[in-house]
This record gives C-alpha cells, structure tokens and sequence, in this order.
C-alpha cells in the first residue's frame, strides 16, 4: 500500500509522514531527503549547478538509501554515508533548488522512488508524489498551511534545536522555495484531482495525523 503526502515546504508534511508510518507500521519515505542527499554529493565533488548534463551524470553513479529502523529517526545513506544531518545544513536546502529542477535527475529519482514502493508499504512525502511519481498510490494528501504558520514552524524547529534564526531571512527563502516548488516545468508542486486537501493552518500535529489514519480507515 501506499500513501502519499504533498505540499509545500513547512507544512509539517515529514512530521505527519513519519508518525502516520509508525502507526500503520509503513515505511516512511522522505523524498525531499533524496534531492538533498544529491545536493551534498554535487557540492562535494563541486559539480556546476546548472550545468544538467553533469548532474544527471552524478545522478547515475549515485546511491542513495533510506533506512527505516523502529523507534530511530530515519537514516538517509549516501553511498552508505550517513549524510541525515548534512543535508539540513541552510546552503544545502538552498542549492536543492538546482537539483530538483533538473529534468533528467527528476527521472532518475522517480525510478528510485517507485522502486522503494514496491517493495513495502509505505508514506511518502514530497512535491509531485500524487502526480508523477505514484498517481495510482492508495491514498493522497495535499497538506498545506497558511504562509506565516509554515514560517513560524520552522523558526520553532530550528530555534528548538538551538539555532540563531533570521526570521526576515526565512520567510524570504520560503517564499522563494514556493515560487521554485510551483514553477518549476518538470514534477512542479501540484495537488493531484483525487487528493484530499487538508489546511493545517489551526490543527496541531496530532489532530492531523488523526484525520489521515481516520480517512485511511474509512475508505479501507
Ligand atoms: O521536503 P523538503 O523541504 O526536504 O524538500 C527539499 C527540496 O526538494 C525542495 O526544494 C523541493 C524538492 N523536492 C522535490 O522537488 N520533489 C520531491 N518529491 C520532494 C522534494
């Protein structure tokens, strides 16, 4: 079974994923984890950014594993690097633009994605799960939540972690991964006809994971 999870950034969508995973025992599997984990390689081996060609080459000779253990936060391998932390340094989820938008890396990863799918039941999270890369997948979300909410996340995310925070700074680069997300000509962010939209703008974590599962169960 799968059951994808869509929307934009901040919309809590790994954290709905991950715990939705844990409570019918799926795998969860974080998209986006992947597009960051080539972003660290191409920095590392400090491929061009917008030189496609090479990226979809770098794509090729690239591994990347995401390992589900019970009760552990999820393990994002590249080439059996544990890179789970790299990739949420700030120039990585900034420079993930450059790989996401790439035609050719798209293919790759959406072989990759459907590959994981068949071998177990599984949440997702991503931009074009819906749409491109499971369209006959189980059951579809599109999460979203008004901007200043999505904002506010994450500056409680990285304040929680003990990090300083430019809140001008934040909203500015959220504003533009949304204009990336949407306008982007390959796999852009779009909810799919058959998803159902939630608005998370005034429901907390719980209550949102409570929907999904009550949905799951309904239609089941
Ligand atoms: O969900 P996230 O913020 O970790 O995603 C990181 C980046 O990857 C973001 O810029 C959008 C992109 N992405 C994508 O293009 N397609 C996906 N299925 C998932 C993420």
């Amino acid at each position: 079974m799968v059951i994808v999870i869509d929307g934009p950034a901040g919309a809590g969508k790994s954290t709905v994923a991950k715990l939705l995973a844990k409570k019918l025992d799926f795998a969860f599997m974080d998209t986006g984890a992947m597009y960051r984990a080539l972003t660290v390689k191409a920095m590392r081996c400090q491929v061009k950014l917008d030189d496609a060609e090479a990226l979809v080459a770098l794509a090729n000779k690239t591994h990347i594993d995401l390992v589900n253990e019970s009760g552990r936060p999820l393990k994002v391998l590249l080439d059996g690097e544990d890179v789970s932390e790299a990739i949420r340094a700030t120039d990585v989820t900034n420079n993930t633009f450059y790989i996401a938008r790439t035609p050719g890396v798209r293919h790759v990863m959406v072989e990759w994605q459907q590959r994981m799918g068949e071998r177990r039941s599984m949440v997702g999270d991503g931009r074009d799960l819906g749409t491109v890369v499971f369209p006959n997948a189980d059951y579809k979300f599109f999460l979203d939540a008004d901007f200043k909410v999505r904002c506010q996340r994450r500056i409680d995310e990285l304040k929680a972690k003990g990090q300083a925070v430019d809140e001008e700074a934040l909203a500015r680069d959220l504003a533009e991964r949304d204009h990336q997300d949407i306008s982007r000509k390959v796999g852009p962010l779009k909810q799919a006809s058959d998803a159902v939209r939630i608005d998370s703008t005034n429901m907390s974590i719980d209550e949102t994971v409570e929907f999904m599962f009550n949905r799951i169960q309904q239609k089941k």
